[in-house]
């Protein structure tokens, strides 16, 4: 296997990303991976778009099991801004992920765990395995009165019984609503709230970079689960420690599926109804329940197995992202369990004990498609090559990234040193939103750009559009949009706020063109006639901080609650390894004689207890004020290119412009106001 450097290239003509790949090559798929490949003739892209909805019910037939059909005519029902997908058919994502599998695959591993403790043995879950625990689990949580439509909310590390958890909730159509455990006990609460969730699945703790976190005592600290009247608490035993249990309210859950029954029908779900609930941050302090469908989000993510991560039967695929992400969803647990393969699972930190742990999985295991963040990748690079060196990385024939635009310099290190430039190297661009990948070069198709992530996959019309809507020309930037008829995986709804969903993606170009919110170059290259594109980033008040997506607002909120503070702007500063950190721009009460180091670690402590350790801010400028429009609104846009360097251009909108001039002296004479009372 191999990649080809340097053909030439179908080029438009004047796009400085030409250019710039011209100086850094452009790479094509071999000849080899080409045979391997399931897909590799670019006419893929002429034929789903010529008859696009013909391609997605091919593929709905051929990607998952249905228990009927769907009209000939109703393979997508479009009411903008709402859709629907092989309308009327029926499925269970759990009997997707499992039971179609069994026949030929019983014994195959479905899950590859591995703990993070070195002296702790892996544990292997065949498909089988799943089968039998999964069914248990759904009939205890349908002992604890969870039904179809019922949010479940799961606050869970990497491990095994996560799975057999979210696969249960499928099984007997409940939603789950999975939090990430590097947010705090109040980012839980917040969501069983808003869910109006009864029922909470956790764990005694786990192990991160060698420590106990501790999930249930959090929770118990934080009253979370008297403050939302939940009713159940189910207990997954990690690390055997001691936490209180409240009599008829928590249970363990190795005491719960113990003697349960284990068969347990899989309830039929039509390809639209509700699959999973999943809170992601947007432009206000309150995170949004994104609905995903059932039937319809699983053709997508199978679809994207195959066609973006050419997985065959023989392959063992790692997605590095947690379980909290949409990346775990729909490519550490459906993705490969839809499609019949064995997944990688690891619970702990990349670094943990040191730099090699990641390479040595990949070594060990034979990991052979490998698909990570650019912010982990720039982590372990930074940690010297003498970690990557002398390994045998031959399993390995493809590798992809995820979660933010991967620079160059970055990607040519993950090629050479990781990929030894035999594997093909993705940028697979999406997001919670759109459930699955909808931006990527194909392995077997190509080419693969450093920087640029690639062509809409077929089946998918995106576009780059101006502020009027017009589509920009080739080397042009502008707004990244998804076109009718939108992507099955992508999402249904925000949980019970339909004029929020509206709000945030189909108000920029209305109801019939769905705004991604990220900023995209229409580069000059064409694949299979259609554009590459260049993601560039954000353009609203969201970060990716070391690849989690963090609201700005929902820092804000968390600071303005401390009584010193008036007011307080939180926006991305560029970073190194992070990609992107928190900056705040704090205004104190006046007389507030708090000293800085003190005032750093309230700061700190308010937003890890409110939002989580994920959110912890690095920097903060103490100012007399920030820039605010004549209605008051925060001009974000004059801080960010204040911590990017970036020129302020017109002032005349600031109602108080002459707070800028001591900005701009707090923040190149004094350079970052480093936060201090954080050393984790
Ligand atoms: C960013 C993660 C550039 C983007 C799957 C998007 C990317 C946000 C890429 C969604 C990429 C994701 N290149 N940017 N390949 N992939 N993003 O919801 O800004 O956690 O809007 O989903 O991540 O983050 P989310």
């Amino acid at each position: 296997m191999g990649v080809n450097v340097g053909r030439k290239l179908k080029d438009a003509g004047k796009q400085w990303v030409i250019e710039d790949a011209k100086k850094k090559g452009v790479y094509w798929p071999t000849e080899r991976m080409k045979e391997k490949a399931y897909f590799s003739d670019e006419k893929i892209y002429a034929e789903a778009s010529k008859d696009t909805r013909g391609f997605w019910a091919k593929h709905a037939r051929e990607s998952i099991g249905w228990f009927g059909e769907w009209d000939a005519d109703k393979v997508v029902e479009l009411e903008p801004p709402y859709f629907n997908w092989f309308v009327g058919n029926k499925t269970n994502l759990s009997y997707n992920c499992i039971d179609r599998h069994l026949e030929e695959n019983r014994n195959k591993a479905a899950l590859i765990w591995v703990p993070e403790p070195v002296d702790e043995a892996k544990q292997v879950l065949t498909y089988m395995d799943l089968y039998r625990e999964v069914n248990k689990c759904a009939n205890v949580l349908k002992g604890l009165g969870v039904k179809k439509g019922s949010p479940v909310t799961i606050w869970m590390p990497m491990i095994p019984e996560t799975a057999i958890v979210a696969l249960a909730c499928q099984r007997i159509g409940a939603w789950h609503s999975i939090v990430y455990t590097a947010f705090a006990p109040h980012a839980v609460r917040e969501r069983m709230e808003d869910a109006e969730s009864k029922i909470l699945i956790t764990v005694d703790g786990f192990y991160r970079r060698g420590k106990r976190i501790e999930l249930k005592r959090r929770i118990d600290e934080a009253q979370v689960l008297e403050k939302v009247g939940a009713e159940n608490c189910v207990v997954v035993r990690r690390l055997n420690s001691e936490v209180e249990m409240k009599e008829g309210r928590d249970f363990y859950y190795d005491e719960l599926m113990n003697g349960v029954e284990a068969y347990c029908d899989p309830e039929i779900i039509t390809s639209d109804d509700y699959g999973f609930l999943l809170y992601t941050s947007g432009t206000t302090g309150k995170p949004k329940g994104v609905m995903h469908s059932c039937g319809a989000y699983s053709v997508g993510v199978a679809l994207t197995m195959k066609l973006v991560f050419d997985l065959h039967p023989d392959d063992l695929f790692w997605s590095t992202a947690d379980i909290g992400w949409i990346t775990g969803h729909s490519y550490a647990l459906y993705g490969p369990l839809l499609v019949g393969a064995t997944s990688l699972w690891y619970e702990g930190a990349p670094d943990y004990p040191d730099a090699a742990r990641w390479w040595e999985l990949i070594e060990k295991y034979g990991v052979t498609i490998f698909y990570t963040a650019p912010t982990a990748i720039r982590a372990l690079r930074a940690a010297g090559d003498k970690w990557v060196e002398g390994r045998d990385f031959s399993s390995l024939r493809l590798l992809a990234s995820v979660g933010e635009p991967i620079d160059p310099d970055t990607w040519k290190w993950f090629f050479e040193k990781i990929g030894e430039r035999r594997c093909a190297l993705i940028d697979t661009y999406w997001q919670t939103e759109t459930g699955g990948i909808i931006l990527s070069s194909l392995p077997g198709i190509g080419p693969f750009v450093p920087g640029v992530a690639g062509p809409a996959l077929p089946g998918v019309h995106c576009d780059i559009l101006d502020e009027t809507g017009e589509a920009v020309k080739p080397g042009e930037s502008g707004y990244l949009v998804v076109k009718t008829p939108f992507a099955p995986s992508m999402l249904r709804g925000m949980y019970k706020k339909p004029e929020k969903y509206v709000e945030e993606y189909w108000s920029e170009y209305g109801t019939e063109i769905y705004f991604a919110g990220d900023g995209g170059i229409k580069t000059g290259m064409e694949i299979g006639g259609q554009p590459l594109i260049k993601i560039t980033g954000r353009i609203d008040d969201v970060m990716e901080v070391a690849g989690h997506r963090i609201g700005t607002a929902e820092i804000e909120d968390a600071v303005s609650d401390l009584d010193e503070v008036v007011e307080v702007a939180v926006v991305g500063k560029p970073d190194a390894i992070k990609g992107e950190v928190p900056a705040l721009f704090v205004v104190l009460k006046s007389g507030v004689e708090v000293p800085k180091a003190q005032m750093d670690r309230e700061i700190v402590k308010a937003v890890r207890e409110k939002v989580g350790p994920v959110a912890t801010p690095e920097v903060a400028y103490y100012v007399a004020d920030v820039p605010k429009t004549e209605s008051g609104k925060i001009i974000r846009r004059f801080l960010k290119g204040l911590v990017r360097d970036e020129a302020l251009g017109d002032m005349t909108t600031a109602q108080n412009p002459e707070c800028l001039k001591e900005l701009a002296e707090i923040t190149k004479y004094r350079g970052p106001q480093k936060i201090q009372g954080y050393n984790a």
